[in-house]
């Protein structure tokens, strides 16, 4: 299913005063990847583990076609952003991905500096990969790292350790200039300064954009509320949370 989410909240045509053309409202668009290595046992997204081999050009025909139908409603509106979520579809072979922009491409009027996301576990992540997903089109990865404690890791039943989403975000950093790091918080016996600590390493890696998401069972994932915390521990949480704009 490819849900096409209007980016602002319903707003009416605007009317251009000098030409009496109205000039339709963008568009985000969402593309799901449901299957995944292995199911981890928290996660209650539409993903499911694939225990047969993917038939890539079945599915993208699929969501090609659901792409279509949804076209009447959409027609000539600029799409902004497209976010390939999942799931792990960071197991799509790269030529999928390629196709699958293409079809968009060739369907919807993409903004040229359209933000392509594209998400990915680490323990699936492939140098030569990231590269030929770059190649795609995709201009941001968001990368699953949840945390840098290999004994969290394990506890969440992640299929990598701290030391393999290192070196997916290195191979992340050598091919986009925009990577995102999931981290989630209230883990197992997690205390606060665990979480402290996985935002410094996060940040330390030298990404700006971080994602935290409080472990989540087995309602939806929620996003961290700083209200919540005291005064000292809200203020050492933002400082850790703005953005470093030095970095890359
Ligand atoms: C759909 S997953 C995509 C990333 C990739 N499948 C992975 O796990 O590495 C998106 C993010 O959702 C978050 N998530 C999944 N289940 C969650 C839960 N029960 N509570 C909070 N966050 C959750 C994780 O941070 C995960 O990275
Ligand atoms: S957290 Fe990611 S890898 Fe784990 S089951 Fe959910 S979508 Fe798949």
């Amino acid at each position: 299913m490819i849900p096409i989410i209007p980016i602002a909240v319903a707003p009416a045509p605007t009317v251009d005063s000098g030409s009496g053309l109205t000039a339709p409202p963008p568009l985000a668009l969402y593309v799901h990847w449901p299957w995944c290595v292995k199911k981890c046992p928290y996660c209650d997204f539409n993903s499911h583990e694939n225990r047969t081999a993917i038939d890539d050009a079945a599915y993208l025909a699929a969501l090609i076609a659901d792409l279509e139908a949804a076209l009447p409603q959409i027609w000539n509106r600029p799409v902004t952003s497209i976010f390939i979520g999942g799931g792990t579809p960071s197991l799509m072979r790269a030529e999928t991905a390629d196709a699958l922009l293409a079809a968009i491409r060739m369907r919807v009027p993409l903004h040229p500096g359209a933000e392509i996301t594209l998400e990915a576990n680490p323990g699936t992540a492939e140098a030569a990969k990231f590269a030929a997903f770059r190649e795609a089109g995709v201009n941001r990865l968001s990368i699953g790292v949840q945390s840098f404690d290999d004994a969290k890791l394990a506890a969440l039943g992640r299929i990598h350790d701290s030391a393999e989403a290192q070196r997916a975000i290195d191979m992340a950093l050598n091919n986009f200039d925009r990577v995102n790091l999931d981290l989630m918080y209230a883990l197992p016996q997690q205390t606060l300064a665990e979480a402290e600590r996985d935002i410094a390493t996060a940040i330390g890696t030298g990404r700006q954009a971080r994602r935290q998401q409080k472990l989540a069972l087995p309602a939806q994932p929620q996003l961290l509320d700083l209200r919540r915390l005291p005064g000292h521990r809200r203020r050492r949480a933002q400082q850790a949370l703005e953005p470093r704009n030095h970095l890359a």
